[in-house]
């Protein structure tokens, strides 16, 4: 029966982050930096409003985009951090996390044959869903370039086939992030093109060298770029999969449709947790970021003083340093780091080829657990 299967689906295969793991999972005493969700628990008042939400029988459907409250928050939220204005009753959508808001996006502009310009190393997300839509990742190496997308590296890429641009920043998995001069510079370019800007800043709340700029304040680029977030990182709330997009009300109204089949509405007790969170703790995450912040100066001088090449990342919460491969890839290189090293990283390579070389090294772990990887790693790179 296999050849009934949709035949994109036969495209997209398991990722790689998830194939290592697998490889992995019956080694002992292994210290693990792989991780890619914050290591704190959610802020109590905010568990707490969940709490309350069940006991005042929260637990029906909400609107699709979702309560009106929580929409509010959300404007309100990126109006006062990221100077951006959205209408709540128009342009927000609340999605089941970030990443069902950018399985409607995509699904909601790509046809068949359309390309999509991926800035690589990227988060492995965007790929299988522009494949299951038919169309094609077209990957843009940016390891020449500090890990960011300049403005030659996205007219090398732009053909008359490109619908889209993802720009996630701070990224996952190098931690590299955009000034507003640099983004000024892709803006120049697509302003007067008919392509559209996804720009994933899940992680724009951790931030470490400047406050974060979301693209969306560009006024000329705002009527076809969707901004998507969530509370998964900020709040450290992954498993209440709450995210939302904001995108201008003719897109937004289009998209709607794609997330009202989909799942009709977020669940409505995450909803009301994330209202808490948008209100009352809107500063939650500086305890996290400060703790980040510490880990990440710690970690840098540990990996330079190793002799590794490393960016110092500017967001979010990894390093992707380079490492002397030996004649094997960043897969192999993996598992003798697990097998002789005892540490995991996430070999480069699961973040599209371009990432070949590199490892993604996770900081969500308290210091002394870093400590001790990091003791690891240096043993084994003497090895
Ligand atoms: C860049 C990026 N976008 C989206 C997501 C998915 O976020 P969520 O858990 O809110 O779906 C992640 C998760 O790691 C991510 O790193």
């Amino acid at each position: 029966m296999e050849h009934m299967l949709n035949h994109k689906l036969k495209q997209i295969e398991i990722s790689g982050i998830r194939k290592f793991f697998n490889m992995v999972a019956d080694e002992e005493d292994v210290i693990s930096l792989t991780i890619g969700q914050p290591d704190f628990h959610t802020p109590e008042h905010i568990k707490q409003a969940a709490v309350n939400a069940l006991s005042l029988n929260r637990t029906g459907y909400t609107h699709n985009a979702g309560i009106l409250e929580l929409r509010k928050a959300i404007a309100a939220y990126n109006e006062e951090k990221y100077h951006i204005s959205y209408d709540p009753d128009k342009e927000i959508i609340v999605t089941t996390g970030a990443s069902q808001a950018i399985d409607i996006t995509f699904r909601g502009i790509l046809n068949s044959g359309d390309e999509v310009i991926l800035p690589g190393p990227i988060y492995p997300g965007y790929e299988p869903l522009i494949t299951l839509a038919g169309a094609k990742a077209v990957y843009a190496d940016t390891t020449k370039d500090a890990f960011k997308l300049t403005k030659e590296n996205l007219v090398k890429h732009i053909t008359n086939k490109t619908k889209c641009v993802v720009l996630p920043y701070p990224s996952n998995p190098t931690g590299a992030s955009f000034t507003k001069e640099e983004l000024n510079e892709l803006v120049s370019v697509l302003k007067d093109k008919d392509i559209f800007i996804l720009a994933d800043e899940i992680y724009s709340e951790l931030v470490y060298e400047r406050p974060h700029y979301s693209i969306a304040a560009f006024e000329s680029i705002r009527d076809k770029t969707i901004v998507i977030n969530g509370l998964s990182k900020s709040h450290s709330m992954t498993g209440f999969r709450i995210g939302y997009l904001l995108a201008p009300s003719w897109l937004a109204k289009e998209l709607l449709k794609v997330h009202q089949y989909n799942v009709s509405c977020a669940s409505s007790i995450s909803q009301y947790a994330a209202l808490e969170a948008l209100t009352n703790g809107k500063n939650d995450t500086l305890i996290m970021q400060e703790a980040y912040n510490e880990r990440r100066e710690y970690v840098y001088k540990r990996l330079v003083s190793m002799g590794l090449s490393v960016n110092k990342p500017e967001g979010a919460f990894y390093f992707f340093p380079k490492f002397p491969m030996k004649e094997m890839d960043s897969f192999q290189l993996g598992l003798e780091l697990v097998r002789k090293g005892k540490v995991a990283l996430v070999p480069g390579s699961s973040f599209s080829v371009v990432g070949e070389g590199y490892m993604r090294l996770s900081y969500a772990y308290d210091l002394e657990t870093i400590k001790k990887a990091l003791d690891r790693l240096e043993g084994f790179l003497q090895m």
